[in-house]
């Protein structure tokens, strides 16, 4: 098989290492990957994304598959474009991977299927969000609705605090991203992320990880993206994922599809283990970066 990787990131050069072992694999090309990369299949400078200028490129190379890495891929509709040329792609098309890119479409879908998640509102005013969050108890969980590569949530401790955050965000610290904020009750619990691969009507449990997600030592600091990340993760009890593939991934995959967006590639399920069960944080659309890492390494 000639195979396509989208991306440049850690994730992506894990992806790549894994898939160049592949006995299937006949060719590999990266675009536009780095040069860690570079050491494991040939590059080619297209920008993640750019649908278009990616699909000529799978076009050239005969990809008989393309596997995306990274969310700004899939928000650019690489998959639909892909679906259009008639080549497989492992990745949600645009409308499917809001489960990522929307936190308000994540929240609705959650709430419309009884999926267990935090109670929540969605706000696009100051004073309306200001006003809302009477409603709730600190810590104040405030988060931009759009893509803020892993930094647009903040986790107040107090009223203050909070009304500096929605002004922040809604004052375009995120732009076009912090349109809309989401304000959540705060979960109180560990966190682990969960991965199921998905063919837009099956989803099949792929492991769990933890990421590092504070910046500095001891868990103090500010949320990051994730400094590094460990799997198997100890909070993944036999009991816990089998709730979570009953309650959350299964339900997940199976609306998804009713709802005329059925879902491929790696559903991403980033869940609290509250004393009520596994409840959902957040819905990725691709692996994560770090825990690609360690997934790949298993
Ligand atoms: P998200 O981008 O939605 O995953 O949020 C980033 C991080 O904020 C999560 O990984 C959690 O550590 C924390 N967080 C988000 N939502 C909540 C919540 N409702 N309760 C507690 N912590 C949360
Ligand atoms: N490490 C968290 C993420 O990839 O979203």
């Amino acid at each position: 098989m000639n195979i396509l990787l989208v991306g440049s990131g850690g994730r992506e050069h894990a992806l790549a290492w894994k898939i160049a072992q592949s006995p299937l694999v006949t060719r590999l090309v990266a675009a536009p990957g780095n040069p860690g990369i570079e050491a494991v299949c040939e590059l080619r400078p297209v920008k993640a994304d750019d649908a278009e200028g990616l699909a000529a490129l799978a076009r050239e190379i005969k990809a008989d598959l393309v596997v995306v890495g990274p969310e700004v891929a899939l928000a650019a509709g690489v998959a639909d474009r892909l679906a259009a040329a008639g080549i497989p792609c492992f990745g949600p098309t645009a409308k499917a991977a809001q489960l990522e890119t929307s936190k308000a479409f994540s929240k609705a879908f959650l709430e419309r299927h009884s999926i267990p998640t935090a109670g929540y509102g969605v706000y696009e005013t100051v004073q309306e969000a200001k006003a809302a969050l009477d409603a709730f108890q600190p810590p104040y969980v405030i988060k931009a609705d759009g893509l803020a590569a892993g930094k647009g949530v903040a986790i107040s401790p107090d009223r203050a605090d909070a009304e500096a955050e929605v002004e922040r965000m809604l004052g375009g610290r995120f732009g076009a991203a912090g349109a809309r904020v989401v304000i959540e009750e705060f979960m109180d619990g560990e966190e682990g992320s969960l991965f199921a691969l998905c063919d837009g009507k099956q989803a099949v449990l792929f492991g769990g990880a933890q990421d590092h997600k504070r910046a500095f030592d001891g868990d103090t600091g500010p949320n990051t993206g994730g400094m590094g990340a460990y799997s198997p993760a100890p909070v993944f009890t036999a009991d816990l994922v089998q709730q979570a593939d009953e309650r959350i991934v299964q339900p997940t995959i199976r609306k998804m599809a009713v709802e005329g967006a059925p879902y491929r590639g790696v559903l991403y399920a980033g869940l609290m283990a509250t004393t009520d069960g596994p409840k959902v944080v957040e819905f990725n659309a691709r692996f994560g970066d770090p825990e690609c890492q360690v997934l790949m390494m298993r």
